[in-house]
């Protein structure tokens, strides 16, 4: 535990496990719609769960990335409090996504989790829902080794240079989309595997962390919400990110500047959509490279019972908690 876990952060201990709570609750509901082809429903139903849940904690909790804007989002939305301890618990700011993977879910495919990371107010960019070029890599290398600003070969090449391999040796994770063809091209061009995923992109940038997983960068865009997320959790377990937002049309733009982002083609990096002590926490909705998913168990007996599997870290300390729970029916 490092110095910085002290009694200046709001965070206060006991909230790491308390947030679990909240992505365990998402996750159990969403996990009933697992393949019913019912992305919204799936959906609904781990908001309205996290939404609930989060009324159990003694927090003032602002949600700063949601589930959209007020006027799109029933509930969730930017700006909407949350907590059961408004004006008198600890000021909290909370991005979330209730069902990372709402295709995923609908689909029955790996990787859908429920996320959310809280930090100190002010401390999480609040990023328009547009789309986020990014590049990660897990922990161990030499500072800034990626750049955004650099081509993906010049990216690839840095990685490998540090890591003492050539670039026909390293695993890229990129998004299964057809904007990345390119991308894809070059990548197998230079010679590296490309795993390419059909969704959730947070798991894919935490993949890089993982040794397991043998993913040593993930590069391309996706939602920026989601690049918040996964750098609140790269925060906690060491690595790199960078990302820069893309905007489509004038829309997307003044959307931007009203969250009070000046400059539209700022690359960040961690410190920047994740500052200060922040907790990440998810749980699986169905199992994948990060965690194993929502279990239904009958017992002989006739029991019934629930098993999950949770992740849980924070910043100051670096502590990571893995979370399984049984949960009686
Ligand atoms: P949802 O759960 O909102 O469907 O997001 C899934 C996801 O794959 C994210 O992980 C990723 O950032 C984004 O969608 C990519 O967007 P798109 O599907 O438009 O390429």
């Amino acid at each position: 535990m490092n110095s910085d876990n002290s009694a200046k952060s709001v965070l206060d201990r006991v909230l790491v496990m308390e947030l679990v709570r909240v992505t365990e609750a998402a996750a159990i509901a969403a996990s009933d719609l697992i393949g019913r082809g019912d992305e919204k429903a799936a959906d609904a139903a781990a908001v309205e769960a996290m939404r609930k849940s989060f009324d159990t904690l003694y927090i003032d909790g602002t949600v700063v990335i949601g589930e959209g804007e007020r006027d799109e989002a029933p509930m969730l939305y930017i700006g909407e409090k949350v907590g059961g301890a408004p004006g008198k618990g600890p000021k909290i700011d909370i991005a979330l996504d209730p069902l990372e993977g709402t295709t995923i879910t609908a689909k029955a495919g790996p990787n859908a989790l429920a996320v959310l990371a809280a930090a100190e107010e002010g401390c999480l960019l609040n990023a328009p829902d547009v789309y986020m070029d990014k590049i990660a890599v897990g922990p161990g290398y030499p500072e800034d080794v990626i750049d955004l600003a650099k081509t993906p070969t010049q990216n690839v090449e840095a990685v490998a240079k540090a890591k003492g391999v050539e670039p026909k040796d390293l695993i890229v994770c990129v998004l299964d989309r057809p904007r990345h063809a390119e991308l894809i091209a070059e990548l197998r061009g230079i010679g590296c595997g490309v795993v390419l995923i059909g969704d959730g992109d947070v798991a894919g940038v935490i993949a890089t962390t993982d040794q397991d997983t043998t993913i040593d960068i993930y590069m391309g865009s996706g939602g920026a919400p989601e690049g918040v997320l996964a750098a609140a959790a790269l925060r906690c377990v060491g690595g790199q990110f960078n990302g820069r937002l893309l905007f489509r049309n004038d829309d997307e733009r003044k959307r931007a500047r009203k969250w009070g982002i000046e400059d539209l083609d700022r690359i960040y990096k961690l410190h920047d959509l994740a500052k200060g002590d922040c907790i990440f926490a998810a749980t699986g909705v169905t199992s994948g490279s990060l965690l194993d998913g929502v279990k239904r168990i009958k017992r002989p007996n006739g029991e019934r019972i629930m098993t999950t599997e949770s992740v849980v870290m924070r910043a100051s300390s670096g502590t990571v908690r893995w979370v399984r729970a049984e949960h009686r029916i």
